[in-house]
């Protein structure tokens, strides 16, 4: 049969069929070699639409199936979940500066050309950027005493905040949020707002949003090309994140014209730190300081910053409430070594390990960020004998590490004691990975240990944080980007006078 025969004889849907074979034949051959084992799911979607929620809960049940690293393909992209600890520590760790990447299509980043922020650069600029941060964090006392009478007149307006409330139940999400984002400011410009400024107020509400849009897993990375249909925005909410993104930039914008204005601080905050270095630089056409880079990397602070600090508050005084046990005895510790009549201190801490413990348990059984921030490895290389192509997205499953019944025995259980030795001292383990570890890991951790551990005292200090029925509070979360507690109405009474 001539070949013009056979093309007219052939329906219109034995072509479709054909071409489907062929795509199918295409994308299975077109796997790279000694991928470590997985899934590449459907043509198109891939794995996607068996993907379940929460997806770090998922990832345990697939890796019982493929092992502690496995392969998926979602759209056509192709990640690597890497789902305890040893396998972390084997990226992040041993092969730090190719898994350092991050992909430029995530929550965050509305196109490739986008290049001005911390959180989703990567390169010298990020390199640049992380550095100036993390020595003006050290240059600002944070860590260390100079930054804390600031954080401590913050937590004053919060007890206060909790005496007028005192005994009655009281909705905290908001008040923790004001509260521990005033610390992102203070660091930042040096000012702190008033829980009731229009700035605050806009900044939350903006935040939630962005919040409440953002995905562990998300769509947009995957599915890049869905927001060129038209109505997509249904199922795609990126350009909604995009807008939200916007309009935390715009506040940056708006708090930092504020810091020459009614300035507070007596120190040089990391705005002024960073206009100073671009000064510096104006000659140099090198130079990656620019008005528009101290923006994004406010912004990047702000909202690293104040969600997670203020969501793992919350969630401790959740689990506070359900534990009078532990309760007591942290307050027993308080007793002990600070009393009643002093502010706590940072250098408190080695007197406390049961508090210090208590914080600890609370972050670790939390994991606020369950698959840290996606991270892409930057040229190709060999983990555990597989081998990883360039540019493969690698998604970290920190709640699992945290929880892995083979480290922690009995991770289910809220029990500080863990983290004290046999001889009564604190001992933290190094696969506690709340906040990642290698070249990415959170840069704000000096300042969250601080501040969690002063507003942690210094609340049990003066309050007990109270079931009112003796009904335990539910500990349902909200699977976003971050764990949030749904539930967040919490009561603390005043303490008697001993
Ligand atoms: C409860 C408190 C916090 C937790 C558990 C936490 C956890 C994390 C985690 C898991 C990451 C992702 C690491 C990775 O991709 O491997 C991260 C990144 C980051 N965090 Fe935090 N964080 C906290 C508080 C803060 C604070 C207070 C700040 C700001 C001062 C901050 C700023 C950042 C920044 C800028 C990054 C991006 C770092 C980079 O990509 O180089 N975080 N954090």
């Amino acid at each position: 049969m001539a070949v013009e025969e056979l093309f007219r004889t052939l329906s219109f849907y034995t072509w479709i069929l054909i071409l489907a074979i062929i795509g199918l034949v295409y994308w299975y051959f077109n796997v790279p070699k000694n991928l470590p084992p997985g899934s590449a799911g459907l043509p198109i979607v891939g794995y996607w639409p068996f993907i379940s929620s929460p997806p770090y809960k998922n990832f345990i049940r697939l890796a019982k199936r493929y092992g502690p690293i496995f392969h998926l393909y979602l759209g056509n992209r192709l990640v690597i979940v890497l789902n305890d600890y040893a396998a972390i520590k084997e990226a992040f760790i041993k092969q730090a500066d190719v898994f350092a990447g991050r992909i430029r299509d995530g929550n965050f980043v509305q196109n490739d050309s986008e290049r001005h922020g911390l959180i989703n650069d990567d390169g010298e600029y990020w390199k640049q950027h992380r550095r100036f941060v993390l020595h003006n964090l050290r240059d600002n006392g944070v860590g260390k005493l100079t930054f804390e009478p600031l954080l401590l007149n913050e937590i004053r307006y919060f007890l206060a905040v909790l005496r007028k409330n005192s005994g009655k139940p009281t909705p905290m999400k908001d008040i923790l949020y004001c509260s521990l984002s005033n610390n992102i400011h203070l660091l930042v410009t040096g000012n702190r707002y008033d829980y009731e400024h229009p700035t605050i107020q806009r900044m939350i509400r903006a935040l939630y949003n962005f919040a409440e849009q953002g995905q562990q897993v998300a769509f947009h990375t995957f599915f890049p090309w869905i927001s060129k249909i038209p109505g997509s925005n249904r199922i795609n909410t990126h350009e909604l994140r995009w807008q939200y993104k916007n309009e935390l930039i715009s506040i940056a914008k708006e708090i930092i014209t504020d810091v020459n204005r009614d300035r507070q601080a007596q120190y040089e905050c990391f705005a002024d730190a960073y206009i100073a270095e671009t000064k510096l630089n104006e000659r140099n056409m090198k130079s990656i300081f620019s008005s528009t880079g101290l923006l994004h990397v406010c912004r990047d602070l702000l909202t690293a910053g104040a969600e997670t600090a203020s969501r793992t508050m919350l969630w401790g005084m959740i689990y506070l409430t359900n534990h009078p046990e532990v309760q007591m005895k942290v307050q027993k510790e308080i007793d002990a070594v600070i009393g009643r009549d002093r502010e706590p201190s940072y250098n408190d801490r080695a007197q406390t390990p049961y508090t210090v413990a208590m914080i600890t348990e609370v972050h670790r059984i939390v994991s606020i960020t369950p698959l840290a921030l996606p991270h892409r490895n930057t040229k190709e290389v060999t983990l555990s004998g597989y081998t990883i192509p360039k540019d493969t997205i690698i998604i970290p499953n920190l709640w699992h590490a945290n929880n892995d019944p083979k480290l922690w025995g009995d991770p289910e259980n809220f029990r500080p004691e863990r983290f004290i030795g046999s001889d009564g001292r604190l001992v933290i383990p190094e696969y506690f990975v709340s906040f990642s570890i290698g070249k990415r890991a959170c840069v704000g951790e000096p300042l969250a240990r601080m501040e969690l551990y002063l507003y942690f005292t210094s609340l049990l200090q003066h309050f007990d944080v109270i079931s009112l029925n003796g009904v335990k509070l539910p500990l349902d979360g909200s699977e976003k980007l971050t764990r949030a507690p749904i539930y967040d109405v919490i009561c603390v009474r005043e303490r008697e006078k001993i």
